[in-house]
């Protein structure tokens, strides 16, 4: 089989890896994929944004199966696009995909099918949004630009004048574009992130580990919200009843009502939780995609074929599909450029890759990485994510921050608390 991936971050390095496994895969292209992929595929220069492009490509290659990495081409519509013209790709049709192309969809969504989340008002203007903030007058409060923002659009306001300042941003300012001409103010949820993915056909879905993401950008989740800085997975948060809840209070009437607004959803689906401190799942948000840096932990922990389980999907055969998973804990950390998540230097070089590379169990995915004149050089804010697998979740962090500490550049950024949430939970059992 040809394989077409769509993205160029550590989660496409992650996918790109585990297709490349299947016995029945003989070529993998990603487009457009980073330098630090080419040993493992084939770069097509096409932005993820081209949708014709990508079209003509798969066409002109008979690509079997294409696999969507970022939300973007799928809110788009890329995959409407590649099914109307008879071809195979994994991921929401574009109305599937509203459940993260806007936030207000979604939470007029959680409303109406009473799923669990924060209490919320949508704005379309300053004033009354405004007007609302200061009648509240509770902070923290949430204020989140409507569209796709980049995971910059969601801001805690820990002041009245914080949240005015960001209204102002969103609203008068245009700083989010289109994103922010609708804003969702919400009510602040405290208690621990928990990721869940499943895979879903249409009709049933089948569940990856739990992982959880480490969002702020220093040690003690203090600092700016990031992309993410390091996960790990299985996550010692979750026991059976947790899960159970998960399952019947979120996934399963999320999928009903896909189903009954009649958009059927295929594809990954991400459901960003907060567990409340009495072990209530409440839902943050929906990503209609993998989270990246989750997959580079949990594709890894995947012991089953990822293409069969992806063929299993579109082919809606998931309820009698059973995947398989290794036994103890995967981690990982994201190493990234000096000022990110704001601004940040590019061209800094890169030293010790395939001394990390070399160490057993530990795997370098690359993101923002370019490869000139010999050497790799720094080229986004999220650089490399460091991944281990260990048979306990203390020695996956220990391997991981082995292969971290091998590699070197100038104002090297990177948490050094990642998995702890988990070895405290384990701790407290
Ligand atoms: P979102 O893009 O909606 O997932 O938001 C990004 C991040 O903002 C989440 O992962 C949380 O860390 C935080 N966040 C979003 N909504 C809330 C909320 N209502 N209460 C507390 N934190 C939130
Ligand atoms: N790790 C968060 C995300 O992928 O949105």
């Amino acid at each position: 089989m040809k394989i077409l991936i769509i993205g160029s971050g550590g989660r496409e390095h992650a996918l790109v890896q585990a297709v490349s496994q299947s016995s029945q895969v003989s070529q993998v292209y990603c487009a457009p994929g980073n330098d630090g992929m080419k040993a493992d595929c084939e770069l097509v220069p096409i932005q993820v944004d081209d949708l014709q492009g990508l079209l003509e490509f798969a066409k002109s290659q008979k690509i079997d199966l294409t696999i969507v990495g970022p939300e973007l081409p799928l809110t788009m519509g890329v995959v409407d696009l590649f099914q109307d013209n008879g071809l195979r790709i994994f991921g929401p049709t574009k109305d599937s995909s509203q459940l993260e192309a806007s936030k207000a969809y979604t939470k007029d969504f959680c409303q109406k099918y009473n799923l669990p989340t924060a209490a919320y008002e949508t704005f379309t203007d300053y004033d009354s949004a405004s007007q609302y903030v200061q009648q509240k007058n509770e902070f923290p409060i949430v204020i989140k630009a409507d569209g796709l923002a980049g995971g910059k659009g969601v801001i805690i306001a820990e002041s009245l004048q914080q949240a005015e300042d960001t209204l102002s941003e969103m609203f008068l300012s245009h700083k989010f574009g289109d994103a922010g001409g609708k804003v969702v103010v919400e009510e602040f949820l405290t208690g621990e992130e928990l990721s869940f993915i499943v895979v879903a056909d249409g009709e049933n879905y089948v569940e990856f580990l739990s992982s959880q993401d480490h969002k702020a950008a220093l040690d003690g989740d203090k600092g700016p919200n990031t992309g993410g800085m390091g996960a790990y997975a299985p996550a010692p948060l979750i026991d059976e009843s947790l899960r159970q809840k998960i399952l019947a209070q979120i996934i399963d009437p999320t999928l009903q009502a896909m189903r009954s607004e009649g958009h059927p959803y295929t594809g990954f689906l991400y459901a960003g939780l907060m567990i409340t401190k009495s072990g209530e799942p409440l839902l943050l948000e929906y990503n209609c995609r993998l989270g990246d840096p989750e997959t580079q932990v949990l594709l890894p922990m995947l012991k089953s074929d990822l293409v069969d389980l992806l063929q299993a999907a579109l082919d809606k055969k998931l309820s009698t599909y059973k995947p398989q998973f290794h036994s103890g804990a995967a981690v990982c950390v994201v190493m990234a450029s000096p000022g990110y998540p704001g601004k940040y230097e590019k061209g800094l070089p890169i030293q010790g890759l395939n001394q990390a590379q070399s160490i057993e169990s530990v795997n370098v995915f690359h993101a923002g990485t370019k490869f000139q004149d010999g050497q790799y050089l720094t080229n986004g804010g999220r650089v490399l994510t460091v991944s281990s697998q260990a048979s306990t979740l203390q020695g996956a962090i220990d391997a991981a921050y082995k292969g971290v500490d091998c590699i070197k550049w100038s104002g090297i950024h990177f948490r050094r608390d990642i998995g702890q949430k988990g070895i405290n939970r384990l701790n407290q059992k």
